[in-house]
């Protein structure tokens, strides 16, 4: 017998997600009901989204996302709480203009997370308490160009985050999450990163990996980062995945009308592969989310530059695509 839906087909492995917004849940909550477990604001609780001044909380959008998600009994994954972008401004600088010191920062970050975080304790079981704070230079460890790195530097930042998360909700799992984790040096990087934060017993339970991918990504590269990550005794949850129909770095004025033939087959060969590796993972890893409900709504129609893509499993009308059709057969 043919399976229903994702979340019923994996409900044995992991949580599958779909990052959503208020305008996703009106023109796709049935499908979201019907195929996800778990679901992702896109935007609506970063710090811009959910205080975008001072003092000044709004959190009517990410409530509309919370609240559906507790009506149709749907997990729901916090993101995030410390990046250094989707920030306002405000955070980092004084009256002047200049920037605060690093205990006027760390006073803000620990308000910051405090009300967020037990607005939504026990109804957000997972928070990306971190995000992107590893560089992608060459010889740089840590993202120096970020205004928490300018003002605090180093690890300490982090490491106050993650207390403080865990202070506000202390059932709440705690994630680092990242991009091009399956890149060798940035994965050594993250490694590094992570492993200190267990050695000082930092209160963090997982790594999140966004997997934003290419049709020509090479899967043996995530297995290497699965691997690594959690010979650490944290849980792995794949937090943003898609799959870009152009090639990496192919930003050479290509702009598909609609998904070429040879095109969908890689990207659906490649979701097979993938999700193969990832069920045979399923001890390691807690949540697959998908970036997005479908191709109409999906961020790759902007970035990293403004052209059609067809990243996801279901097609702007929200019908399911043949990456859907290998992903849920197996
Ligand atoms: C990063 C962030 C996400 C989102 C995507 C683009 O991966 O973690 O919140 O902004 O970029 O949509």
């Amino acid at each position: 017998m043919g399976k229903l839906n994702l979340a019923e087909a994996y409900k044995d492995y992991f949580e599958i997600g779909a990052a959503v917004n208020p305008e996703v849940l009106e023109s796709g909550g049935e499908l979201i009901k019907s195929e996800f477990s778990s679901v992702t604001c896109e935007n609506e609780m970063k710090c811009i989204s959910v205080q975008p001044n001072m003092n000044e909380y709004t959190f009517e959008r990410a409530d509309k996302v919370v609240n559906f998600a507790l009506e149709n009994n749907l997990k729901v994954r916090g993101h995030t709480l410390v990046w250094h972008n989707q920030t306002g401004e405000w955070l980092f600088k004084d009256k002047q203009g200049a920037d605060v010191s690093k205990e006027t920062l760390y006073t803000r970050m620990k308000e910051h997370i405090d009300t967020v975080v037990k607005r939504y304790a026990g109804k957000v079981y997972c928070w990306d308490v971190i995000n992107e704070a590893v560089s992608d230079g060459a010889n740089e460890y840590l993202r120096v160009s970020s205004p928490y790195y300018k003002i605090c530097g180093g690890e300490e930042f982090m490491e106050k985050a993650f207390i403080y998360a865990h202070e506000a909700d202390p059932a709440a799992l705690l994630f680092y999450n990242d991009y091009n984790t399956e890149n060798p040096e940035k994965r050594e990087k993250i490694y590094r990163l992570l492993k200190s934060f267990k050695d000082k017993n930092i209160p963090v339970h997982g790594a999140g990996l966004q997997c934003h991918y290419n049709i020509d990504f090479d899967v043996s590269e995530l297995k290497k980062s699965i691997d690594l990550f959690s010979s650490l005794g944290i849980d792995i949850h794949i937090t943003e995945l898609d799959i870009s129909i152009y090639k990496w770095g192919e930003e050479n004025g290509l702009n598909f009308e609609v998904l070429p033939e040879d095109r969908m087959k890689i990207q659906a060969e490649l979701y097979d592969k993938i999700f193969g590796l990832l069920r045979a993972n399923k001890d390691k890893i807690g949540s697959v989310t998908f970036w997005g409900l479908n191709d109409g709504v999906s961020w790759l129609n902007g970035f990293p530059v403004k052209r059609n893509n067809f990243p996801l499993l279901f097609d702007k009308y929200n019908k399911p695509k043949e990456a859907y059709n290998r992903v849920i057969k197996f």
